[in-house]
Parts: structure tokens; sequence; C-alpha cells
């Protein structure tokens, strides 16, 4: 380990030492088991396979300068993962399944925890699958829960860094009265083909409008969408996108350093009068927004001046690792501290 360039990773898969398993069968959950296996052997008509049944989450974990190991809102994770259950029929995961299993599996790979001065942290992520077989449309019988870890750098590879962003209208990535409200891999499959179109004209990620009027802003790809002026934080409210719990601790942060805060519909032009916009998510944490083009409308919005992150995307940048890396207090009690 003493080799790896901590400060340098990539947000990737990485082998660690253990995975944490649950299965659900004859209606209960059995105890949480690590195993070094990275394979999962499955019956070739689980319904994760045809018809969708899976769901996952994203938390890390960071080591403070005390050498402490700090686990993020663990909590509203294991409660957006209930959520995403009931969205398509899955078994629900119970919270104290979820809470031991991620506990377990970031413990058991301690030594994949990157060091504090580096800046990485841990990726944890969660994994509820259907196993059971089902030719018809129906819901499993049997259910897998995983958690895996691996050692992660930025998600955009500039980290805080501004980035160019893009509206492409003629792709949605969640209906309004569908599953984008929930963490499941079929937004994520549907999200594919638009991502790599943006990435093939130089932009990070997608911004979404509103599958409906294509009027309001949604989301990113992998991230909510906030913006700033007149000293408020504004963020989209939609029944399509994903409740983002940075983008809820960032509304809390926000509103503690006297800003205001609005989750409202955002109309597309108003991204004209933003000082600032970002995005925030658990792998992309603060991503200033360099500028964002909707190529098909012939417009473009820019909030950077000389590629550098404006003060109030740098103030929650910075307010947030804090309190993740444990620098500063955790007054609404959002880390699990390991002992
Ligand atoms: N939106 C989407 C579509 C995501 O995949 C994610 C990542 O989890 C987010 C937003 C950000 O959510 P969170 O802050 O809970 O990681
Ligand atoms: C996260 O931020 O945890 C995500 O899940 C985003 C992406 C990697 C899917």
């Amino acid at each position: 380990m003493d080799s790896m360039d901590w400060a340098n990773l990539p947000f990737g898969y990485m082998k660690t030492d253990y995975n944490v398993r649950s299965y659900f069968k004859d209606g209960k959950w059995s105890t949480p088991e690590a195993t070094d296996s990275e394979q999962i052997t499955l019956h070739m008509a689980a319904t994760c396979l045809h018809y969708g049944q899976e769901a996952f989450e994203g938390l890390k974990a960071f080591r403070g300068k005390d050498g402490k190991i700090r686990i993020f809102r663990m909590r509203e994770n294991a409660l957006r993962m209930i959520s995403s259950c009931e969205g398509i029929l899955m078994e629900k995961l119970p919270i104290e399944i979820f809470e031991e299993s991620v506990i377990k599996a970031v413990k058991m790979n301690e030594r994949f925890i990157p060091p504090y001065e580096s800046g990485s942290s841990l990726y944890i992520r969660p994994l509820l699958i259907g196993t059971s077989a089902q030719v018809g449309v129906k819901p499993a019988q049997e259910y897998l829960f995983v958690v895996f870890v691996t050692p992660v750098g930025p998600y955009f590879k500039d980290g805080f860094k501004p980035t160019p962003i893009v509206i492409l209208r003629s792709y949605d990535r969640a209906a309004p009265l569908g599953t984008g409200t929930i963490k499941v891999g079929g937004n994520y499959a549907a999200s594919l083909v638009a991502g790599k179109k943006a990435q093939e004209l130089g932009y990070s990620a997608v911004l979404y409008l509103d599958a409906k009027e294509k009027k309001y802003l949604d989301e990113c790809g992998p991230a909510n969408f906030f913006g700033i002026k007149d000293n408020t934080y504004i963020t989209p409210k939609s029944s399509s996108i994903l409740p983002s719990i940075t983008n809820k601790s960032l509304m809390q942060l926000a509103e503690d350093m006297g800003m205001k805060v609005e989750r409202r519909q955002i109309e597309e032009d108003e991204l004209a009068t933003f000082e600032e916009a970002g995005e925030c998510g658990t792998a992309a944490v603060i991503t200033p927004i360099e500028r964002i083009d909707d190529i098909e409308e012939n417009k473009s919005y820019v909030f950077t001046k000389n590629g550098e992150a404006g003060p109030v995307c740098t103030k929650l940048y910075n307010k947030l690792r804090a309190i993740q890396y444990g620098d500063e207090p955790d007054k609404y009690n959002w880390v699990t501290v390991l002992d």
C-alpha cells in the first residue's frame, strides 16, 4: 500500500480485501458476512438481469487528521435504499443490515482508506438485486445485498475545477412519474448514450431538462444541480430527480452561512441570472460549472471568470469537506465515527 499514489486516484474500481453480503430467503435476511470473492453466481432468470430489479447507493468514508474513520450520512443512504426498494418492489432492506454491512466493509478494508492529506476517500457501494427466477414480469422472492468499497479520487477528472456541461434536448433520463427519484440501475442505463455524446463533444456531463415540457432544469447525469444568485442557493424541485444527500446537506450549510435557500422549479432562461452554478453529489462532491451550452438552441450560460470556482461554491465545498474529514464540528450528527 505504501506504493499507492493516494492523491491521484481515479474514480474507479480497485480490488480490496473483502465485500460484505446478506441474502434474503424464506422471508428473512441472513447476518451480513464478509467474503474475499469478487464474483456473484446468479440464476440466469434472476429478475435483476431481466427486469431491472437492482438498486444501489453511494457514500463515502474519510480518514481524519486525528486518524479516525468517518462515514458521512449513512442513515440517509439506508433510507433512500428503502425508497428504491419500494419503487421497484424489492424486499425492503432493513436499516440495521445496511448500516452493519457498510461499517463491516469499511473496517475490514481499513488499509484502503486514503490518508487525510491525500484528499481522496473510500467510496462505498451498496448494491441490492433480485436473484430468484421469474419469467413473467414479477418481483423476485429472493434478494442479495452486497457492499463493496474502493478508494477514489474526484469523479470529474479535475476535481474542484469548473467544468463545462451540456443540455441535450433529444434525450431524457427519467420520466416525470417514472423512477427518477430512486437510485435504480435503469436510470443510469438510460443516461449512457447522452453521456457518451456529451463526452465526445467535450463536456463532462449532461444537464437534463424536465422530460415533459423541456422547460425546467432537472439534474445532471450523476449529480444534482444548484445555482447561486443574490445570496440565495437555488436547486430544482422536480418529480424526476434523485433526492441528493449532498444537496440536502448543502442546503443546510448555505442556510447556516446566512444564505436564503429555494427549492423550486428553475426555467432554463433563469440560468442567465446565476452568478455561480454547480453539480453536487457523493462522487461529484461540489463540481463548479464553468458553462452550460444548450447546443440545439444555440444558447450558452457562463458562470466563471478565468476558469476559477466562485466564492460561494468554494465556501460550501470547504465547509462540507471540513465536516466530512472531521476538521469542523459535526453539529447535525451527520457523521458516524468508527471506533
Ligand atoms: N443525482 C443522481 C442521478 C445521482 O446518481 C447522484 C449520486 O448519488 C446524485 C444525484 C447525488 O446524490 P448524493 O448526494 O446522495 O450522492
Ligand atoms: C454517487 O455520487 O454516489 C453516484 O452514485 C454517482 C455515480 C457514480 C453513479
